[in-house]
């Protein structure tokens, strides 16, 4: 399996999608998150000091997971590498991208949110997908409906979840992990309240743990 992340999702039920405009706030940012209980990260490549900030969480928070969103072309994909990410994310797939995860042994989430993508994907190995963007790609209910022809395929939705809908997606049998940015809202980043940050991820954990306690996920 060429992006078995089993082995790293299994860190974390939660994964902080992080849009980093200021480079002096990845590290404080990546702390107060792993300090709520969040090992994976995810830094979207939609930013200027993106990679520089990438790397600076993994030399600073080592034990963080880090790996690269929004990387839509083999040159992102070389440069999240280079920067240190363990773990590729794209909104989307192509062959190009599916080379590099296979030539560097780099495990990648591709993006399907229809059959026909999720076929492709799966043709070329992968079988842990992103589902985005979920909230207008049909939701939890479209992610219910791909496990009846996909009984083996693990999806992790992001795009429009928060608190609210959390759980409707992370009780699905097929839905690995759920991505978002709903804990780490952009006027705390600005105020550098880092330790609200750190709140919004312990309840995260607690919301996972909590559904997880009920039955309702994994
Ligand atoms: C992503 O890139 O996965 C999404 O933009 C995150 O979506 P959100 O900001 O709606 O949580």
């Amino acid at each position: 399996m060429l992006n078995d992340p089993y082995g790293f999702l299994e860190l974390s039920p939660v994964i902080p999608v992080m849009v980093i405009d200021h480079e002096e706030d990845a590290v404080p940012m990546a702390e107060a998150l792993v300090d709520g209980g969040l090992k994976i990260l995810e830094v979207t490549l939609r930013t200027g000091c993106a990679l520089n900030a990438l790397k600076a969480i993994t030399e600073a928070v080592p034990e963080a997971c880090v790996g690269a969103g929004t990387v839509c072309n083999a040159d992102d994909f070389s440069a999240a590498i280079e920067a240190g990410a363990r773990f590729v994310v794209s909104p989307g797939q192509s062959d190009a991208l599916f080379g590099m995860s296979r030539k560097h042994g780099t495990p990648l989430l591709p993006g399907a949110v229809t059959a026909s993508e999720v076929m492709t994907a799966v043709a070329a190995g992968f079988n842990v997908l992103k589902f985005f963007p979920a909230s207008t790609s049909g939701g939890a209910a479209a992610i219910k409906a791909l496990g009846g022809p996909f009984p083996g395929i693990r999806f992790v939705p992001t795009g429009g979840i928060s608190p609210k809908n959390y759980a409707e997606y992370a009780a699905l049998d097929n839905v690995t992990a759920v991505g978002g940015s709903w804990m780490i809202p952009p006027e705390k980043v600005q105020a550098r309240d880092w330790q609200a940050i750190a709140q919004l991820a312990t309840d995260c954990v607690t919301a996972a743990e909590s559904l997880r306690a009920s039955g309702g996920a994994k």
